[in-house]
């Protein structure tokens, strides 16, 4: 993998920037932003932290495409953020326009380049994105069911005082209030963890899931970016490394659960190729039911942006 392309020079895409760099996952990482200083002064940031951090001199910056061309995989992070008490569609509007203007410009120098997208509302701009861009549903992808999975398990991981890295979770749906944590497949070494405490506190822990997002907000005036930028570089890694890493990722969903024309977090197998596999699990009626009121909800918010589904 020679190049990764960023676009937003703000927390999460300097985060997303950083870990790239780390975790040697590229030899080249171009971070672009409409302000030009933004994108210079993290890099540089970057760059001089290199004599402790041994960080390879690879991240590049500013606003000229031409450094992106033909980039492998393009991470779109650039829009607005949620302010305390917004939801993640009130961004819908101005974000639908900086996706668009930013994936339009990235196709044309990368068109064969695999897009992960993390601007919010998540489901929607990967829609946008894949329009503007003209890109097939295998080389788009959202970064959001491993955000709030990560949540779910770190929450669980402390209710029960075991070690996170025995927990597993799985969120569906849409990256939003109304996105479907599924204990009957989160476990804790391999035990379902519907049969490890009362409904009462799963529901608790659902319920904080799904307020992830806000509860850090709340706290520090701005959006959540360590963990959107882990969950992005886990998606990275499964693609760069063709590890064929069955993840809950937003795709596109032609048939899959029912669904058609929208973007919906499912678990999908990444790898060299992209979206190699939306995986179809057994889901019970209530579950599907709400995959479906997820898509429908998705589909409400392309047609106040004029997006066809
Ligand atoms: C979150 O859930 C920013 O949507 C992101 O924190």
């Amino acid at each position: 993998m020679s190049k990764i392309t960023v676009f937003g020079a703000g927390n999460v895409g300097g985060a997303v920037t950083r870990r790239l760099i780390e975790r040697k996952l590229c030899k080249k990482v171009v971070l672009v932003d409409r302000n030009p200083g933004k994108s210079e002064g993290i890099a540089l940031d970057i760059l001089e932290a290199s004599p402790v951090d041994l960080l390879e001199p690879v991240c590049v910056s500013g606003d000229d495409l031409e450094q992106s061309r033909n980039s492998e995989i393009v991470i779109i992070t650039a829009g607005a953020r949620r302010k305390e008490g917004m939801t993640r569609d009130d961004l819908l509007k101005i974000n639908a326009d900086i996706v668009r203007d930013c994936v339009s410009r990235a196709a044309q120098y990368s068109p064969y380049a695999f897009y992960i997208i993390v601007s919010n509302p998540l489901n929607v701009m990967c829609h946008v994105a894949m329009r503007a861009g003209q890109i097939p549903r295998t080389r788009v992808t959202g970064m959001a069911g491993i955000l709030d999975a990560c949540r779910f398990q770190y929450f669980i991981s402390k209710e029960l005082n075991v070690s996170v890295e025995n927990v597993q979770a799985m969120v569906l749906g849409e990256h939003g209030e109304d996105m479907i944590p599924v204990p009957r497949y989160s476990t804790v070494a391999g035990v379902p963890v519907t049969e490890l405490m009362p409904q009462e506190k799963l529901d608790e822990l659902i319920a904080r899931t799904r307020d992830g997002g806000a509860e850090i907000i709340r706290l520090m005036q701005t959006s959540a970016f360590y963990a959107p930028a882990s969950a992005v570089i886990q998606m990275v890694a499964a693609v760069v490394m063709d590890k064929k890493k069955i993840l809950p990722c937003a795709a596109y969903l032609n048939g899959e659960y029912g669904i058609t024309g929208a973007f919906v977090g499912v678990p999908v197998k990444l790898g060299a190729n992209g979206v190699e596999e939306v995986r179809e699990i057994e889901l019970t009626d209530q579950e599907r039911q709400a995959l479906v009121k997820s898509a429908e909800k998705i589909k409400t918010q392309l047609a106040l942006i004029g997006e066809a589904c």
